[in-house]
């Protein structure tokens, strides 16, 4: 004859399992039993219900961390960023020219030397010394060529090392936003630091960016950096306003012969293949590195030439992409995956 073993189980008290509900408890105790009764080797008849999992909240349920909401400059309409995933391309000295196409074109001009580790927008505007401060906090912007500058660079030595960690620089990058009296401008241009670094995610975060400007040279190994600044950029919302190809062929000066060092379309095929626009090709020549050097640069000194028409060219595209909507895109929110 078969022998069954009934139980009468006396549930534990829920304080055994703090997170989990008498259910759990039940389930609990005649598992136990089913273990006992197995090494007996006679079947269990117990009450049977379906085990609810609900789980007692002993902390909140974490909730989604809310992101800084990206905040306006007073006075400035439009924040345009030039960035590329390389260094050397020639951020500076695009965004340097950009601004002052910018103010070829009639426009109030910024320009925001974001590259806390190596500012060159001194440099390339011909600054230096220490900006005047306005009342206790504000600093004011220094002006050159009708466009107003402001680079870490005026506050340090150009020889300094500037060895700081992430919070540090946030923090620079932050007060050079937001403690400049920039007054009204039509368009502020950011030079970037490269990479996809904690500057690019602070600007991306605190400042509704119009769009960005990408440079990179034709060559792949800079290419593969551009695509992922462009990744960046477009992961956080923010338009890419076009590509500009910088260092696209070089002009011998004694024999005229154009050589491609490195490489020549490359930028445009990545435009085309991302559907941005492709603002145009920038060669590399001994003017556009002298006229920076001395602090000259070919726009403002000699705005007629080639090279400076060129510039003006892409200062005009741009302007135009901000204008018809680049500017409307939603404020950029990180999303992180
Ligand atoms: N089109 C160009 N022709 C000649 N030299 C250039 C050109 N663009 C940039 N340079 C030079 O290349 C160097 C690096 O440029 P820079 O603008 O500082 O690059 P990045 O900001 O990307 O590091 C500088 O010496 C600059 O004068
Ligand atoms: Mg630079």
């Amino acid at each position: 004859m078969r022998k069954t073993l009934v139980y009468f189980i006396k549930i534990p008290s829920t304080a055994r399992f703090p997170d989990r509900d008498r259910a759990f408890a039940r389930h609990w105790s005649v598992n136990s039993l089913r273990r006992k009764a197995s090494l007996c080797a006679v079947p269990l008849v117990t009450y049977k219900e379906p085990l609810r999992r609900t789980r007692v909240a002993t902390q909140p349920t974490p909730q989604a961390r809310p992101m800084p909401r990206a905040v306006g400059i007073p006075g400035v309409k439009h924040v345009v960023a030039v960035a590329s995933g390389k260094g050397g391309v020639g951020k500076s000295t695009t965004s340097c020219n950009l601004a002052l196409g910018f103010a070829a074109l009639g426009l109030k001009v910024g320009m925001l030397d974001a590259d806390v580790y190596g500012p060159s927008q001194p440099r390339l505007f011909g600054l230096h010394g220490k900006p005047r401060t306005i009342g206790a906090r504000m600093i004011e912007p220094k002006e050159r060529f009708g466009v107003k500058v402001m680079s870490i660079g005026f506050l340090v030595d150009e020889d300094t090392a500037m060895i700081w960690r992430g919070a540090m620089v946030i923090q620079a990058v932050t007060q050079l936003l937001r403690e400049v009296a920039w007054g009204d401008l039509d368009v502020m241009v950011v030079d970037m630091p490269p990479g996809t670094g904690d500057v690019q995610l602070t600007m991306a975060q605190q400042v509704p960016l119009a769009g960005a400007v990408i440079v990179s040279t034709p060559q792949d190994i800079a290419l593969i950096d551009a695509r992922r600044a462009i990744g960046m950029f477009q992961k956080v919302n923010i338009p890419i306003l076009g590509i500009v190809e910088n260092m696209s062929g070089f002009c011998c000066p004694a024999c005229n012969k154009v050589t491609s060092i490195f490489g020549q379309g490359g930028a445009r095929a990545e435009a085309e293949k991302i559907g941005a626009p492709f603002l145009g090709e920038i060669p590399l020549h001994m003017t556009i590195r002298a006229t920076s050097d001395e602090g000259r640069p070919v726009v403002a000194t000699a705005p007629e030439s080639h090279h400076a028409q060129s510039y003006i060219t892409i200062a005009t595209q741009v302007w135009s992409a901000i204008e018809t909507g680049g500017a409307l895109k939603p404020a950029p929110r990180i999303v992180f995956e």
